[in-house]
């Protein structure tokens, strides 16, 4: 490695970027060559300490990614088998996410950037998830996917929809749809939850409604009312005659109700008591993971299509509303990512939706849907390219958007 100068691995399109992530409850590190290859991918997640909350808790997530970001970096380094002075720049995830999180990652990155004299390149962590598509896509060597693209960033924090085309060196985005209450992966995480089910509750949910009858609840979505004054999405002006009114569909998302409705459903169908039995169960026995049998067994048939009917509607409503925007949109191909990307009814839907509809669809593999670094290092690459390197101030930018909207 050492042999090899930084200039000529830059003009053979190989250079080394560390990307550190760290804006919600994982700290995670890696490197990636020329964009394209993962050396390493480093998580270590708080899963199990926000567990005991329900729910990611800010403080603690900032205190965890503080003892954890410098042995994350370390091994990701190791695992890499190069040293810190190879590496020929630092990437972070600037936001969205948790401030105090967020900092942590920053901060490190900084005097990381400043200690080894590399550039310090600021990522988008929703740009982030689109490129470990992206990534994988150039990994395997696939001809690329043609553009525009419509992408779908489906997590525990977001729900959005883009669009994705490349200009000059880097990505131009367009913010199409987004949801205006819960994203979806919170909507999961609350009715597990409600469910006496464990955390985070898409695992849970995933592999519980693969036993349940998914047509037992008709769980309906509103139709969202389109947002005036955006970016490509305009309201019929109400003056103008009628017939000129350009008829306007909305591609954003709510999930709001449907966690109020899977509570009213337990509440007027006697399933308190069985809810709080099974809450009671599984507090003592940590290690039945979401797919084991004795999890089954917990569940009644209720139950169980109860949880099939949530997430059929929810898979449902991504689906439609994605290749709705799709249409419209005239993109040519389909990206999902985040941790709700790992969702194995929705892959299979998404996948036969696109398969009739001849549009091809891509998601990442199933350890770069969740939170991860390499995702960061990749969504860097074309930014390292065009020699855009973020200022000494980069700070932490919380609601941090992408594509404006
Ligand atoms: O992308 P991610 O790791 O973190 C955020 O940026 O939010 O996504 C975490 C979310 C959680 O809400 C979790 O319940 C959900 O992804 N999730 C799933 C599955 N695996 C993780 N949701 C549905 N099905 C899954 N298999
Ligand atoms: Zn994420």
């Amino acid at each position: 490695m050492r042999e090899e100068s930084h200039g000529e691995r830059e003009k053979q399109g190989r250079s080394l970027i560390l990307g550190i992530e760290s804006s919600c409850d994982e700290t995670a590190a890696a490197v990636v060559r020329g964009g394209t290859e993962a050396l390493s991918n480093v998580v270590a997640s708080q899963m199990n300490l926000h567990a005991n909350y329900g729910g990611v808790v800010p403080e603690l997530a900032s205190r965890e990614h503080l003892r954890n970001v410098v042995p994350v970096v370390r091994a990701a380094v190791e695992q890499a088998g190069i040293s810190l002075e190879d590496v020929d720049a630092i990437a972070v995830t600037e936001g969205p996410g948790l401030a105090g999180a967020l900092l942590v990652g920053i901060t490190y990155a900084k005097a990381l950037s400043f200690g080894l004299s590399k550039p310090l390149i600021g990522v988008n962590h929703l740009e982030g998830h689109i490129h470990a598509v992206l990534m994988e896509a150039r990994q395997r060597a696939e001809q690329p996917m043609e553009l525009p693209l419509l992408a779908l960033v489906v997590s525990g924090g977001h729900t959005h929809l883009y669009l994705a085309e490349q200009k000059d060196e880097g990505w131009r985005y367009r913010n199409v749809g987004r949801t205006v209450d819960d994203a979806a992966g919170e909507a999961y995480d609350k009715v597990a939850k409600l469910l006496g089910l464990g955390y985070p509750g898409g695992p849970w949910i995933d592999r519980l409604a693969r036993r349940g009858n998914p047509r037992a609840v008709p769980f309906r979505f509103a139709q969202i009312k389109p947002r005036a004054h955006r970016e490509g999405v305009s309201l019929p002006n109400k003056k103008a005659p009628a017939k000129t009114a350009e008829v306007v569909t909305s591609f954003d998302f709510s999930f709001s109700g449907i966690k109020t409705a899977v509570l009213r459903y337990i509440e007027t169908h006697g399933m308190r008591e069985g809810v709080e039995e099974r809450r009671r169960i599984l507090a003592g026995h940590p290690e039945w993971g979401p797919g084991s049998d004795e999890v089954a067994a917990l569940c009644d048939r209720q139950t169980l299509d109860l949880i099939a009917s949530f997430q059929y509607a929810v898979v449902g409503n991504l689906l439609r509303q994605t290749f709705a925007a799709a249409e419209r949109f005239g993109a040519r191909g389909v990206v999902v990512s985040g941790g709700v990307s790992a969702n194995s009814e929705l892959r299979q839907r998404f996948q036969a939706e696109a398969d009739q509809r001849g549009l091809p669809v891509a998601f990442p593999s199933l350890a770069l849907s969740t939170d991860n670094a390499a995702m960061i290092a990749a969504a860097a690459w074309p930014k390292f390219v065009a020699g855009e390197f973020a200022p000494d101030a980069l700070g932490a930018t919380p609601q941090l958007r992408l594509g404006g909207s």
